[in-house]
């Protein structure tokens, strides 16, 4: 079963943008495929620190492009970046105690994000600023 499966409601009306976060969901997915496969914790960590890694990317990118064009929203919307990466190490400090809940309330959280984050936050950003560098360029790096 996969973690996350992409809506219509995630989009941003932007292709490029979208396209973006389609990769990132695909690579989640991937992640998250991979985890569901074992049962060493150790490996489950791996998998989630990953995770963490390529969403912190891609939130690394967008508030490089905010900084760059003095976006007048960039506080609020680092900040919510910032909660979503608290609340996924969060779900990565409860894995070994309960990884059924922990991976329930990983897809539960990611899918909020892309609803809601995606919605709100992002539109706003590249309907103001336009597009960005594809998440690809970053995670080369
Ligand atoms: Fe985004
Ligand atoms: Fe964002």
């Amino acid at each position: 079963m996969v973690l996350i499966e992409w809506k219509n409601s995630y989009s941003v009306g932007i292709a490029d943008v979208d396209y973006e976060h389609r990769q990132m969901i695909d690579m989640i997915n991937e992640l998250h495929e991979r985890l569901s496969r074992t049962t060493e914790t150790v490996d489950a960590t791996v998998s989630l620190g990953e995770i963490l890694r390529g969403i912190s990317a891609h939130f690394a990118l967008e508030e490089r492009f905010m900084h760059e064009h003095h976006y007048d929203q960039f506080s609020q919307h680092k900040g919510a970046h910032e909660q979503l990466l608290d609340e996924i190490r969060d779900i990565m400090d409860g894995y070994e105690a309960n990884p059924e809940n922990s991976s329930k309330r990983l897809s539960r959280q990611l899918d909020l994000w892309f609803t809601e984050h995606c919605k709100t936050h992002d539109a706003r950003l590249h309907k103001m600023l336009g597009n960005h560098e594809p998440l690809s360029d970053a995670r080369k790096g």
